[in-house]
C-alpha cells in the first residue's frame, strides 16, 4: 500500500512542475521547484523503503561481528572515517540484508553529523549489542525520540547539503524491531552520540 501510495503521488506531482512554468514571479517559481524536488525525493526514498520490505529475507545464522566488520571496511574503502574494535565471533539468527541495511544507516549518520565513526560488538548470554559511536554534537535530549519518525530532520541538517531526506533512522528501527530487537540514541557523556542496537540471539 506504501508503494501505491508513493507511486501515484508522483503523477500530480509531476503536473505541479509542469505548471509552475505559469508563475511569473522567477523566485516564487524557484521556491516551488525546490519544495516540489524535495517531495519527489521524499517519495523516491519511500518508494525504495516499501519495495525493500516487500521483499521479506529470510532468517539465517550469521556472523554479526564479520557482518559489522564488512559494512565498516566497505564505509572505509569509500573513504569515510570509520572504524571498529577487534571482536569474536557473534553469531545469531537474522536477516544480514537488512541489519546491513540498519548498521549502514547508522554509520552513515555517525560520519554526516558526527565527523566520525567508531562501531563496536559484544555478547551476552542473551543479547548481541552493536554500538555506533560518533564525535560530533549529539542530538538535544528532548529530540532523541523524535528523530526517529519519518522525515524528521533536526533544524541543522535541514539544509539540502547533507542530502537525505530523513528516513535513515526509521528504516533502521523498523529493521531492529523486526528482528525483536531495540534501537536506542543516547549522548555519550565524553561528547557524541552512541546508537545502540540490542538484538535477542
Ligand atoms: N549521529 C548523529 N549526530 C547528530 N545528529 C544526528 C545523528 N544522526 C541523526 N541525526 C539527526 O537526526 C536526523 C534524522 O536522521 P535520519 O538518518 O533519519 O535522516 P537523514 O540522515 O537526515 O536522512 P537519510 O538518513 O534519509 O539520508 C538527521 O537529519 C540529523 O538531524
Ligand atoms: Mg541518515
Amino acid at each position: 500500500m506504501l508503494a501505491a501510495i508513493s507511486h501515484d503521488l508522483r503523477t500530480p506531482l509531476t503536473l505541479l512542475r509542469l505548471r509552475t512554468e505559469n508563475v511569473e514571479n522567477a523566485e516564487e517559481q524557484e521556491r516551488m521547484l525546490a519544495t516540489i524536488a524535495e517531495m519527489d525525493a521524499m517519495i523516491a526514498a519511500t518508494l525504495a523503503f516499501a519495495r525493500g520490505e516487500a521483499t521479506a529475507e529470510p532468517s539465517r545464522l550469521t556472523d554479526v561481528t564479520a557482518l559489522l566488520a564488512s559494512i565498516v571496511d566497505d564505509i572505509a574503502d569509500a573513504g569515510m572515517p570509520v572504524t571498529m574494535d577487534p571482536a569474536a565471533p557473534v553469531v545469531c539468527d537474522c536477516r544480514p540484508a537488512a541489519l546491513r541495511r540498519a548498521v549502514s544507516n547508522l554509520i552513515d549518520n555517525a560520519v554526516k553529523y558526527g565527523k566520525a565513526a567508531h562501531a563496536a560488538i559484544a555478547a551476552t548470554p542473551r543479547t548481541v549489542e552493536v554500538s555506533i559511536d560518533d564525535e560530533g554534537p549529539g542530538i538535544p535530549e528532548q529530540e532523541l525520540t523524535r528523530v526517529f519518525q519519518p522525515f524528521y530532520r533536526l533544524e541543522d541538517s535541514r539544509s539540502r547539503e547533507t542530502g537525505g531526506v530523513g528516513l535513515g533512522l526509521a528504516i533502521a528501527l523498523s529493521i531492529v524491531e523486526a528482528h525483536g530487537g531495540e534501537l536506542t540514541l543516547a549522548n555519550r557523556p565524553e561528547g557524541g552520540l552512541r546508537a545502540h542496537i540490542a538484538l535477542p540471539r
